[in-house]
């Protein structure tokens, strides 16, 4: 199996030179290695200096770029025309009988999470395809890259809530609705189009939660605002089972600055230093100084490497934890995930039949039990140190059901 690692974290702090660095010391060790831009500002062609047309060329495939090392941009039109064809005529076609024009129609059929998922499908082809030994992937600034990872949650939801309902429809409603409104109706190519997507992406979701080949890797800065977004980051990729083996601090001013003008910054730096080993313990922390100048160019990225993993197998699980754990107790079933960084008042969760609906402040996840504990009626949870144990109590099955 692949080894998977996604770089994380605020706009500006280091990203893509890092996930960069990181594909060149793994490219070093003789691994396949590949590197894929998820944000769509691509930068990878620039931080290693490349002519930028090489990859625009590329129509958004990979590209080699020394030996066992490849860089990839996706580009959304050519994703469109590779594997949304049907959903993507459907949608604009729709958004086109609205009154819109068919250009901004067009335009606007490209609907969030399209990019994501089309990488989605990219990391289940090649890992299935076994084309490379390690995919690194570059993420697009917190926000959006947390939207990222929520997908193939959401889809597994929408496949087995929604999609079983709505191809019903599509069966019996919409053939009597069809003469009723005057708004195009999915056809088949539509629903046929839809379920090649979610077989292409089947089992992605278990890649990606599987620690043995996924980790997260956050990128931070010694600052407070930095640092806050880092922490949220890490929260949000805990509930989504994913898990984080290193945070690595990266812009740290070296030693011997004497120069009064940056004392604030070193003091200040120091602090958040300090607040960091805090926050993420046990995780370990890689720290990386500033540069003299840009971290640009094949071997600047090298030297960032060699700071951040010194003689370190870059693509080792620096720490092993799961973030979720479900087991048999004392004849109950507990659900333990590690949730760092919330208080008792942030959490709310809730049950609907074999969904755990669990929401952090604007954050929400769904996770679908196993049949044997949603069948239970109650639960009650607890925050203790980092720790949200969830008990599933009363009758199997429910009191109704006796
Ligand atoms: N340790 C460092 N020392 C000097 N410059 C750095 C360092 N890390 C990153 N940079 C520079 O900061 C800028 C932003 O880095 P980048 O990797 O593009 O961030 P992100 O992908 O998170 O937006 C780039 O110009 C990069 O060369
Ligand atoms: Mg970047």
């Amino acid at each position: 199996m692949a080894r998977i690692i996604f770089f994380a974290g605020k706009g500006g702090v280091g990203k893509t030179s890092v996930a960069a660095a990181t594909g060149i010391k793994a490219a070093e060790k003789g691994l396949r290695t590949i590197i894929m831009s998820l944000d769509v500002a691509h930068s990878l062609a620039d931080v290693f200096d490349l002519e930028t047309d090489l990859l625009d060329q590329n129509h958004g495939e990979p590209v080699k770029i020394r030996k066992n090392l490849w860089i990839q941009e996706l580009d959304i039109q050519e994703e469109i025309q590779r594997y949304w064809g049907d959903i993507y005529k459907y949608i604009s076609s729709l958004l086109n009988t609205t009154g819109l024009d068919e250009v901004l129609a067009e335009e606007l059929a490209v609907f969030p999470g399209m990019e994501e998922v089309s990488l989605l499908l990219y990391i289940n082809k090649y890992v299935q395809d076994k084309e490379y030994d390690v995919i690194l992937l570059d993420c697009a600034p917190t926000g959006e890259s947390l939207r990222f990872i929520s997908i193939p949650t959401t889809l597994e939801w929408y496949m087995k809530k929604l999609f079983k309902v709505e191809r019903r429809l599509a069966k019996y409603v919409f053939p009597v609705a069809k003469r009723l409104v005057d708004v195009p109706l999915p056809d088949d190519d539509y629903f046929q189009a839809i379920e090649n997507l979610f077989e292409r992406l089947k089992g992605v979701d278990q890649v990606l939660m599987d620690p043995e080949v996924t980790t997260v890797r956050l990128i931070t800065n010694p600052e407070k605002v930095v640092l806050k977004e880092t922490q949220r980051a890490f929260m949000y990729f805990c509930l989504y089972k994913m898990s984080i083996d290193a945070v690595i601090m990266n812009r740290i001013l070296p030693e011997g600055i004497h120069d009064d003008y940056f004392k604030g910054w070193i003091e200040g730096q120091k602090k958040r230093l300090a607040q960091a080993e805090d926050f993420f313990k046990p995780i370990p922390i890689l720290p990386v100084n500033l540069f003299r100048g840009e971290a640009v160019g094949y071997e600047n990225l090298k030297r960032l490497a060699d700071q951040i993993y010194g003689q370190k197998n870059p693509v080792k699980r620096f720490f092993k934890e799961k973030p979720y754990n479900l087991n048999k107790k004392n004849g109950q079933y507990h659900l333990t995930l590690k949730l760092p960084f919330v208080t008792k008042e942030d959490v709310r969760l809730n049950k609907f039949s074999d969904e755990l609906i669990i929401r952090i402040g604007g954050y929400k996840r769904h996770i679908l039990l196993p049949r044997q504990v949603a069948s239970y009626d109650s639960i009650k949870a607890k925050l203790d140190d980092q720790f949200l144990n969830i008990v599933f109590k009363g009758e199997p099955n429910g009191p109704d059901k006796k």
